[in-house]
């Protein structure tokens, strides 16, 4: 089974190629980054300008690279929630006008689920049930993942997602946008004890995040001191940072494991890059014995490969849909996207 995998959801222009799922002929990334940096963060219609722009190309170099044809494709599927609305529709639009033309089915993927899938692709032992964590600029979530297709959230961020805080402290820190990878770098001499940084805790929702307080913390305090022309470690501040979103994240996604009784957790998104979160899982799965899997950090990203991955999962259940399926910015990884 060849499928095409086309991800456009926000600031990434990506396709891949994928043979049975698994086996990734081709992972083409058109990065947006350098556009958006300029302005300190994504703006939503230069995405969707950028990738009507781009498109075309970075599918025909995945098709290139994969050395097949429109004609020996078996499926187009592409990201069609959740996302910037403007930008999913690109993606979403050129996969359905691929799929007439071959007359081949149209496979809509959820951008999470494609996240979770980069794990299949990195490890070709890995199998459903287990536990994910997918961690990125728009989301910090624990999913139970039963089967492929079948998911369902243990827990979820209540506001900022992990990524959008490092961004945010980021940029009060000078830091070039997206932040995240900046401030992992910089972390890497500092004090994590330093700097008090609050936890929340979300009363009767154990699994649950919130970032927000965390973020408006250290924004505060890097004014405060830019205020009293205090100099701030940077450093240490960005270790501290870095060391509260991974204790705020390990705990809760081991409990969530032992609780569900699975064996296994996966890691996904951008903010699964992040040093101190890798170790820390790292750690504690290697204490109680719990077999962890982190992707290589170029399947942490949006990219093509996992939505080409996802995409042949999500035909063999059949999830298929039509020209009329629309792109939702926000929906449920548990919800079935086909038809809708
Ligand atoms: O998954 P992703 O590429 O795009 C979204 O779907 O959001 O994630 C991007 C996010 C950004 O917030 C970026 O700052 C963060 O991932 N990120 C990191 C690291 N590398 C990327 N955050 C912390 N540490 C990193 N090493
Ligand atoms: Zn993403």
């Amino acid at each position: 089974m060849l499928i095409l995998g086309i991800e456009s959801s926000c600031d990434e222009t990506a396709a891949a190629v994928s043979l049975d799922g698994r086996t990734i002929l081709s992972n083409t990334v058109y990065s947006q980054i350098d556009m958006h940096a300029l302005y300190g963060g994504v703006v939503p219609e230069i995405a969707s300008r950028k990738h009507v722009e781009k498109i075309t190309a970075v599918a025909s170099e995945a098709m290139d690279k994969a050395g097949v044809s429109f004609k020996d494709l078996d499926a187009v599927a592409a990201t069609c929630a959740p996302g910037l609305i403007g930008a999913l529709l690109v993606g979403a639009n050129f996969a359905k006008a691929c799929s007439l033309m071959i007359g081949k089915p149209f496979v809509p993927v959820h951008h999470i689920r494609g996240h979770i899938a980069a794990n299949y692709v990195a490890f070709p032992e890995l199998e459903p049930p287990f536990i994910a964590l997918v961690a990125s600029g728009g989301h910090t979530v624990i999913i139970d993942v039963e089967d492929y297709t079948r998911m369902s959230v243990i827990g979820t961020t209540r506001d900022d997602a992990a990524g959008e805080a490092f961004d945010k402290i980021a940029r009060v820190l000078s830091l070039p946008y997206p932040g995240g990878a900046e401030m992992d770098r910089l972390s890497k001499g500092g004090d994590e004890k330093k700097y008090r940084l609050p936890r929340a805790r979300i009363e009767g929702h154990p699994y649950d995040f919130s970032f927000s307080g965390l973020k408006t913390a250290a924004v505060n305090l890097v004014h405060n001191a830019n205020q009293k022309g205090q100099e701030i470690d940077r450093p240490s501040l960005a270790a501290a940072v870095a060391a509260a979103v991974s204790g705020e994240i390990v705990p809760r996604v081991i409990k969530a494991a032992e609780e569900k009784g699975r064996r296994a957790i996966a890691a996904a998104g951008g903010v699964a890059a992040n040093s101190r979160l890798r170790s820390g899982l790292e750690r504690i799965c290697a204490q109680k014995g719990i077999k962890l899997y982190l992707p290589p950090l170029s399947l942490c990203g949006d990219n093509g490969a996992m939505i080409a991955c996802q995409g042949y999962y999500e035909l063999m259940a059949g999830n298929i849909a039509d020209s009329s399926q629309n792109c939702y910015a926000n929906m449920a990884v548990s919800d079935i996207l086909a038809g809708r």
